[in-house]
């Protein structure tokens, strides 16, 4: 996909977001940038508001105030199709796949490729199960799992590799990872792990949410940390700062200077 780059290397940029759920602020004027190509870190205690802001950009759910823009052009997203007219794709904890369909079907659902004339609407079954093949391969699922499979017989972590699968196949310039490896085994864990930092180099940004902070310290370019609706740092560097110091941000020990 030819997409416009902007200037200054800026692929998505928040300002001053706000959300509320009745009496709860959720977000409290958050700025937030993404850079093209690169691997964010979002991290914070639950209830920080780390999920309602990922919500709010890939539009799952409306923001109470703010503004968002899309390689410096002003992005009106109000649905998750929106989000993905802008190259944006979130992959949540229970990715929205369907448990009866196939893992090739899963990877082209509602974009599926069509055989022979047009108006006979025949799906190119073949080509969705050769696709699906290479791109699980790609994504770490060694077993050799047929493409014909259903997701409903799938682990947690193949689920979500099917997922991660089809936001990198629909070449998604932005890619959204809202604590992806819960409730996932250590492979499954390390092939998540190994696709994000990996992304950088296919060309995507990553948005990346996990409680497990050491493994964002793995794989992020930079760190950012929410607390209590508001973003406290943004600029941390995952190689010149301590697990330590992070916590003591993510806590409210610190308030700044995440040097120690
Ligand atoms: N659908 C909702 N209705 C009411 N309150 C919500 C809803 N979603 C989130 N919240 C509240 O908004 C705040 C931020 O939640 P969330 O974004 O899920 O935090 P995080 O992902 O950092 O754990 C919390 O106080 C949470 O209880
Ligand atoms: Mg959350």
């Amino acid at each position: 996909m030819a997409r416009q780059h902007s200037a200054d290397g800026t692929l998505v940029r928040m300002v001053g977001i706000e959300k509320s759920y009745g009496r709860v602020r959720a977000l409290d004027g958050v700025d937030f940038t993404v850079r093209e190509r690169e691997i964010v870190g979002l991290l914070g205690d639950n209830g920080a508001g780390k999920s309602t802001l990922i919500k709010v950009l890939s539009g799952a759910v409306p923001a109470t105030g703010g503004a968002i823009y899309v390689r410096g052009e002003k992005a009106s997203i109000r649905s998750t199709t929106d989000a993905i007219g802008y190259g944006i794709e979130t992959i949540y904890q229970d990715s929205a796949l369907v448990t009866q369909l196939s893992i090739a079907r899963n990877l082209f659902l509602g974009r599926e490729p069509i055989k022979g004339p047009r108006l006979l609407n025949r799906l190119d079954h073949e080509r969705m199960n050769r696709v699906a093949g290479e791109l699980l391969r790609r994504v770490g699922i060694s077993k050799n799992i047929p493409p014909t499979t259903p997701i409903g017989s799938l682990s947690g972590g193949e689920r979500q590799a099917v997922a991660i699968a089809r936001a990198m196949y629909f070449d998604s310039d932005l890619i959204i990872l809202d604590e992806p490896t819960n409730n996932l085994g250590v492979a499954e864990t390390q092939g998540v792990l190994s696709f994000v930092r990996n992304a950088r180099d296919s060309g995507h940004s990553c948005i990346f949410i996990a409680h497990n902070i050491h493994h964002v310290f793995q794989v992020v370019d930079r760190i950012v940390v929410m607390r209590r609706g508001r973003v406290v740092a943004d600029d941390i560097d995952p190689k010149t700062s301590s697990v330590e110091a992070v916590e003591r941000v993510i806590t409210g020990m610190t308030e700044a200077g995440v040097h120690a």
